[in-house]
């Protein structure tokens, strides 16, 4: 991985050395600024964005540039949990807590303890289940299921939603009080068509990436790629440019990338999508789905994000629409 010399990259095996902060725009070196700062507190996080911006990869930055970093991180994704579920797994049960339990489990709070503890899609926890996160931020203290004790542990919480939180709290999905305590800190990631400056260093990176994975040595953009690409909107923000490049320095005939190799819905080849008006609308909500989960590389949860229904819905309409691979 090539290293700025002033840029915080890791280079112990078990972190994941991306820099969150590459490009020059204002946004994401004010972004950058905020984070230096935030990661040396020991308060909770929240992380803001479109899905794709790179929270995941704040979140995981913020752990390996604090105090924290010698300790563990620890990460759940709540979108598509259950809320019994993701009780468990959070705070681990006693042996015979319930049918099933048959052996006692440490919950990953219990896990984290010292360390980081990473809440991804926080907006999709369930009220009830928000209640007892808050009281561990705010007691430090927890109880396993089944467990009559409550026991004392030292994390920090770094939270990430692409959801609007406020609105949350209007529609009596997210509690208020869990908000003001995890937003003093909230870090925003700019989508990346408000950073269109950014995307000669990404793209550069990203391919010097890829050009490593492939074997395929000096891969590099031709100019009038750069034009296309700031000429797109990118709703899948860097993961879609990065599955973007993938595609294009997969098909590229010798090392240069061509527009037409980026394949980017929206550039002048394929402006109009080939939605045609005589398309009755099962057929083209199935084109839909289908172009939705190439772009996003077969990712379901990705795709349901960007499609705005639940995974589970997802998976059913796959299924109804015979769009499987599996
Ligand atoms: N700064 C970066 N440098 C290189 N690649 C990046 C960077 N940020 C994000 N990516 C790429 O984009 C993909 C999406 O990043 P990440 O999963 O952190 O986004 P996200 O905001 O958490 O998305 P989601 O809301 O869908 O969970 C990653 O797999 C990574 O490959
Ligand atoms: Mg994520």
């Amino acid at each position: 991985m090539a290293k700025n010399s002033d840029s915080l990259l890791p280079d112990s095996p078990w972190m994941d050395p991306l820099d969150p902060f590459l490009g020059v725009s204002p946004q994401i070196q004010s972004l950058r600024a905020d984070a230096l700062k935030v990661a040396q507190g020991n308060g909770p996080v929240l992380i803001q964005g479109e899905t794709g911006t790179g929270k995941g990869v704040l979140a995981k930055w913020l752990h390996w540039a604090g105090p924290r970093r010698e300790a563990p991180f620890v990460d759940l994704n709540c979108a598509g949990l259950n809320p019994d579920f993701l009780e468990t797994e959070l705070f681990g049960h006693r042996k015979g807590a319930f049918t099933g339990a048959d052996q006692p489990k440490r919950g990953l709070i219990e896990l984290a303890d010292q360390g980081t503890l990473f809440l991804d899609e926080i907006g999709d926890m369930e009220t009830g289940v928000q209640a007892k996160v808050l009281k561990v931020i705010e007691e430090k203290r927890f109880r396993r299921l089944g467990e009559v004790q409550d026991q004392t542990v030292d994390i920090r919480l770094v939270a990430a939603t692409h959801q609007n939180l406020e609105k949350s709290i209007r529609l009596g999905r997210f509690r208020r009080d869990l908000f003001f305590r995890i937003s003093t800190f909230t870090l925003s990631l700019p989508p990346l068509r408000q950073r269109l400056q950014d995307l000669p260093v990404l793209s550069a990176l990203i391919l010097a990436e890829l050009s490593r994975e492939l074997g395929k040595p000096g891969l590099t953009l031709a100019k009038l790629s750069i034009e296309a690409m700031e000429a797109h909107r990118w709703p899948g923000n860097i993961r879609e440019l990065r599955n973007s490049l993938e595609r294009a320095a997969i098909r590229c005939e010798d090392r240069e990338i061509w527009p037409e190799d980026l394949g980017l819905a929206g550039g002048s080849a394929e402006a109009t999508p080939a939605y045609g008006t005589r398309l009755s609308l099962a057929e083209l909500e199935k084109l839909h789905i289908k172009r939705v989960l190439e772009e996003e590389g077969g990712r379901v949860t990705d795709a349901a994000k960007r499609l705005g229904i639940p995974r589970s819905t997802l998976y059913v309409k796959i299924k109804e629409l015979g769009l499987g691979g599996e």
